[in-house]
């Protein structure tokens, strides 16, 4: 679940990198914290970020932006299920602009 998170990180500062290839250092971070009585896990990447026009479908089975063969479009829409149903979190995305990406899953302690 987390681990899709981290494809879809790599997966977009690895085409910032080909894009991109002097002058832009690819970085991916993972940070963990507790905030009251819940977890907080924050996937960060300097990718090229989620345009606007795609943000309200990222978590909708099916969509990609990935080349025929490369993405299935469910990886989102699966965490999203995980999270929510599965543990009654949240699965947020927080910072989608060009400068990158960050995912925020928020897990109440209790179900875990
Ligand atoms: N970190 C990210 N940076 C930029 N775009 C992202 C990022 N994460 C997700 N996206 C966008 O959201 C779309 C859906 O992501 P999702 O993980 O559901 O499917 P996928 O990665 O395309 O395919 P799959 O995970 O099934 O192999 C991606 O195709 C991409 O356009
Ligand atoms: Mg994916």
């Amino acid at each position: 679940m987390i681990l899709n998170l981290l494809t879809n990180a790599f997966f977009a500062v690895n085409e910032k990198k080909r894009q991109n290839p002097e002058n832009y250092n690819p970085t991916v971070a993972i940070s963990t914290r507790k905030t009251g009585n819940q977890v907080e896990i924050r996937v960060n990447d300097n990718g090229n970020g989620i345009p606007q026009s795609a943000i309200d479908k990222i978590f909708q089975p099916f969509f990609t932006t990935k080349p025929t063969g490369q993405g299935t479009g469910l990886g989102l829409s699966l965490s999203y299920d995980i999270v929510t149903k599965g543990h009654g979190g949240q699965l947020k995305v927080e910072k989608h602009d060009t400068n990158g990406t960050t995912f925020i899953i928020e897990i109440p302690i209790q179900s875990l």
